[in-house]
C-alpha cells in the first residue's frame, strides 16, 4: 500500500459492470485545472476498475454511456458542482475549474465507497470561503508543535519543490482545501527573507503547482520586516516612509510571485513584534498591510491570539481568557475590506475542552476566520488518537445569539450572518514528512476530516470518520467498525482522563505532553487551575473576572450561574468545592475520580478491538499504530494517576468505590 497517497491511494476493488464501464473521460473546456481534474479521474479509475480510461479531445459523437463529461456552466456557486448520471454517463458541470476537479474528486470518492452509478445526483456548493491550512514549518526543516517529522516545504533554509509537494496539492484539493500558509506563524530568521528576492523563484513554482490545483498560496508574514531585514528603523504603521515601504514590496513580491494570496500576521503575541510597539492599534498594523496587498487582490489574515503572557498568578483580575476579546472588540468595523480577523475556537488555547471564543458573535462589521488545530498539541501531540471533528462541529453549531437566526460560528464564518465574502476556517496543519503524513495513521482522518467539513459543515463527524477510513483501508467490514469505534470514542476518552471539566493546562511546561497539574500553575502564562484543598476552578462569573458577560445573553447568564452551566465547562467558569454536585449528580470530586478511571478502561477497549485487526491492516500501518496505542495506553495511566492522586492528597476525600489511588 502507497501510504504516501494516504486516502488517494487507489487500491484495485470489486466494482459494479457499470463503473467497469467506464471507458473514455471528456472535458468540453481547456484548462490545467481542468487538465488535472480529468487526469485524477483516468488514474484512479485505472488502478481502482483495472480498466484505463482514453482522455478524449473531441467532444464524443453519440454513445455517452460510460464516459465522464466534465462541463462548466453556471448556477453554482464558486467551487460547487453537480454530478449526475444522465444515459448511462456520468456528467460533473460547474462554474468554474475549481469546482470540476472538486466535482472530479467526489466522483472518486463515490467509486471508492462503491455506491451506486445510476441514478447519481450529487450537487454541493462549498459553504465556507476559504478553506485553508496553516502550518508552523521553519525554514529549518523543523515544525513547531509538529508530531510527523520535518517539514517538507523548507530544509536548510531553502525552499524545496518536488512530488510530495505534487501529492500534497491533490491531497488538499481532494478533500476541498483552497488556501495554505507555508510557514509558521511565528515568522523568524531566514523566514522573514521570504519576502526578498533570495527565494521568490521558489516560491512562485510551489504556487504554480499549488494552483493547478486550486489553492492560493499564503505566507506568514514578520510584522517588523523593514527593520529586521535592516531597510528602516522603524515599522510604525502610521508612519509614510513604512507605508511606502510595505507598498513597494509587495508590488515586488505580487510581480514575482503573482498567484500569492496574502499573507498571516501574528502580531504582538507571545513575543512577536506588532503596532503596540509604536503605541498603534491592531487595526492600524493590519490595514497598512491591507493597503499594501489590496491593488493585487491579496488579504491580510490577522490572528486574534493576543494576551499578557508575563502575568503573576497571584493576580487574579487579569484572566488571559478576555484578552482576544478586550483587543479587538472594540475595533470592529474599523478594519478594511481586505483584512480577516482570524480567531481561535476557543479563548485560551486548543485545550481538550473549551469555551467558543467570545468574539465569534461579538464582532458585526469585521471578517472572521475560525482557527482550529488538527495538529492536537494539547490533545495527545498525534501519540494519542483524538479524532477533533466532533469538536469542532460543536464550535460550529454554537449559537452567539447575534441574531434571531443564523447566528451559529458556522453561519458567521461562512459569511451568512454578516453577509462576508471574505470568511471562512482554518486548521494548523498535523502533517509534516513521516511516510503516513501525519505519524499516527489515525490522525489523517483529522486532515481529512477538517477539510471536508470547512467545505460540508453539515457532514457528520461519524460520516467523515467511515468515508476515510473506507477510502484509506479498504472495505472490511471489522476494520470498519474498529475504527470507527477508536475514532468517535477518542476525544471523549482522551478528555476524560485530562483536566477535568474544561480547567484545561495540566501539562508538562513548554512542550505541552504529558501530565503535569501545577507545571503551568505559578507560571507567567496565565493559565491557572486555582486548585487549594476546599475547591478548583476559575470564577469567571460577574464577581471574577467578568468573562462570562462577553457573550451575549442567554449564553452569559447560562455560563454566569454554576447551576445552568454546563458540567463540561463548569471550572472554567467556576471556582467550585470538591463536593460541589453537578448536573450528573456526582461531586466534582467523584467526577475526576470516575472519569479518569474510565478514561483509561476505554482506552484499554480501544486497544483491545485494534489487536483484533491485526492481518487485516497493512502490517507496516498496523505495527506502526499498534506501537502508539500501547503508548497511550501506559501514559493514559499516567493522566490518570497523576490528577488523581493529585486532588485525593489535596482534598482529602476518599474515592467513594475505594479503587486504588496513590
Ligand atoms: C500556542 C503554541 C505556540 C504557538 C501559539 C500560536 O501557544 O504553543 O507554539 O506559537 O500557540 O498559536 O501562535
Amino acid at each position: 500500500m502507497g501510504f504516501e497517497q494516504a486516502w488517494l491511494s487507489y487500491e484495485k476493488r470489486e466494482v459494479s459492470v457499470q463503473w467497469a464501464g467506464i471507458h473514455m473521460i471528456y472535458a468540453e473546456q481547456k484548462g490545467r485545472i481542468i487538465e488535472h481534474a480529468a487526469t485524477e479521474l483516468q488514474t484512479a479509475f485505472a488502478k481502482i476498475t483495472g480498466k484505463e480510461p482514453v482522455l478524449c479531445l473531441e467532444r464524443p459523437e453519440k454513445e455517452l454511456n460510460g464516459c465522464i463529461l466534465l462541463k462548466q456552466k453556471n448556477g453554482l456557486k464558486e467551487g460547487g458542482y453537480h454530478l449526475f448520471e444522465r444515459e448511462g454517463a456520468l456528467v460533473i458541470e460547474a462554474p468554474d475549474e475549481g469546482g470540476l476537479l472538486y466535482g472530479a474528486f467526489e466522483l472518486i470518492k463515490q467509486l471508492q465507497l462503491g455506491n451506486a452509478y445510476e441514478g447519481m445526483d450529487i450537487c454541493k456548493e462549498p459553504v465556507m470561503p476559504l478553506r485553508m491550512l496553516n502550518h508552523w514549518d521553519n525554514m529549518d526543516g523543523s515544525i513547531e508543535r509538529g508530531y510527523s517529522g520535518n517539514s517538507f516545504f523548507f530544509d536548510n533554509d531553502e525552499i524545496l519543490v518536488d512530488e510530495r509537494i505534487v501529492t500534497y496539492a491533490r491531497l488538499l484539493a481532494s478533500v476541498g482545501i483552497n488556501g495554505t500558509v507555508i510557514n509558521n506563524v511565528n515568522v523568524k530568521d531566514a523566514a522573514t527573507w521570504l519576502i526578498t528576492d533570495r527565494y521568490f523563484e521558489k516560491l512562485r513554482q510551489l504556487s504554480e503547482i499549488l494552483a493547478d490545483y486550486g489553492i492560493k498560496l499564503f505566507l506568514s508574514l514578520n510584522y517588523a520586516a523593514p527593520v529586521e531585514l535592516g531597510e528602516l528603523d522603524s515599522a510604525d504603521p502610521l508612519s509614510e516612509e513604512v507605508r511606502a515601504w510595505w507598498k513597494e514590496r509587495m508590488k515586488l513580491v505580487f510581480t514575482q510571485v503573482p498567484n500569492l494570496g496574502g499573507f498571516l500576521i501574528k502580531a504582538d503575541s507571545e513575543g512577536r513584534p506588532g503596532p503596540f510597539t509604536y503605541g498603534r492599534t491592531h487595526a492600524d498594523g493590519a490595514n497598512m498591510l491591507a493597503e499594501a496587498v489590496e491593488p493585487y487582490g491579496g488579504l491580510i489574515i490577522w490572528r486574534c491570539f493576543v494576551y499578557n503572557c508575563k502575568q503573576d498568578w497571584r493576580d487574579y483580575k487579569t484572566d488571559r481568557a478576555r484578552s482576544g476579546y478586550d483587543n479587538f472588540k472594540e475595533l470592529d468595523g474599523t478594519f478594511r475590506d481586505n483584512v480577516i480577523l482570524q480567531i481561535k475556537n476557543g479563548p485560551m488555547d486548543f485545550q481538550v475542552r473549551e469555551p467558543v471564543h467570545p468574539l465569534f458573535g461579538a464582532l458585526e462589521a469585521t471578517n472572521q476566520m475560525l482557527e482550529v488545530q488538527i495538529a492536537q498539541e494539547y490533545t495527545g501531540q498525534q501519540r494519542h488518537v483524538c479524532y477533533l471533528i466532533p469538536m469542532f462541529k460543536e464550535v460550529l453549531s454554537f449559537r452567539t445569539y447575534a441574531a434571531e437566526t443564523d447566528d451559529t460560528v458556522e453561519d458567521i464564518v461562512s459569511g451568512k450572518t454578516f453577509k462576508q465574502t471574505k470568511c471562512g476556517m482554518a486548521a494548523v496543519a498535523n502533517t509534516g514528512n513521516d511516510e503516513n503524513w501525519t505519524g499516527h495513521d489515525l490522525a489523517a482522518a483529522n486532515f481529512y476530516g477538517f477539510g471536508r467539513l470547512a467545505f460540508e459543515p453539515s457532514a457528520q463527524a461519524e460520516e467523515l470518520a467511515e468515508e476515510w477510513i473506507i477510502r484509506t483501508f479498504g472495505e472490511d467490514k471489522a476494520v470498519r467498525e474498529v475504527l470507527l469505534f477508536i475514532l468517535m470514542n477518542s476525544w471523549r476518552a482522551y478528555e476524560m482522563y485530562n483536566a477535568p471539566l474544561g480547567i484545561g493546562w495540566m501539562v508538562n511546561p513548554s512542550y505541552h505532553y504529558g501530565p503535569s497539574v501545577d507545571g503551568y500553575e505559578y507560571d507567567r502564562w496565565g493559565t491557572y487551575h486555582r486548585a487549594d484543598h476546599v475547591g478548583i476552578g476559575v470564577d469567571r462569573s460577574h464577581q471574577g473576572t467578568g468573562y462570562a458577560g462577553l457573550y451575549r445573553e442567554p449564553n452569559a447568564s447560562m455560563y454566569d450561574n454554576p447551576e445552568s452551566c454546563p458540567d463540561e465547562l463548569l471550572l472554567f467558569f467556576h471556582h467550585m468545592p470538591y463536593d460541589h454536585r453537578l448536573r450528573s449528580g456526582k461531586t466534582v470530586i467523584q467526577h475526576i475520580y470516575d472519569t479518569h478511571f474510565e478514561g483509561v478502561e476505554l482506552v484499554d477497549e480501544m486497544v483491545k478491538r485494534f489487536e483484533g485487526l491485526e492481518g487485516k491492516l497493512p502490517d507496516k500501518a498496523y505495527q506502526r499504530m499498534l506501537e502508539r496505542f500501547h503508548h497511550q495506553k501506559e501514559h493514559s495511566r499516567e493522566w490518570r494517576d497523576q490528577i488523581n492522586s493529585y486532588f485525593y492528597r489535596k482534598s482529602g476525600i476518599a474515592d467513594e468505590k475505594g479503587r486504588k489511588i496513590f
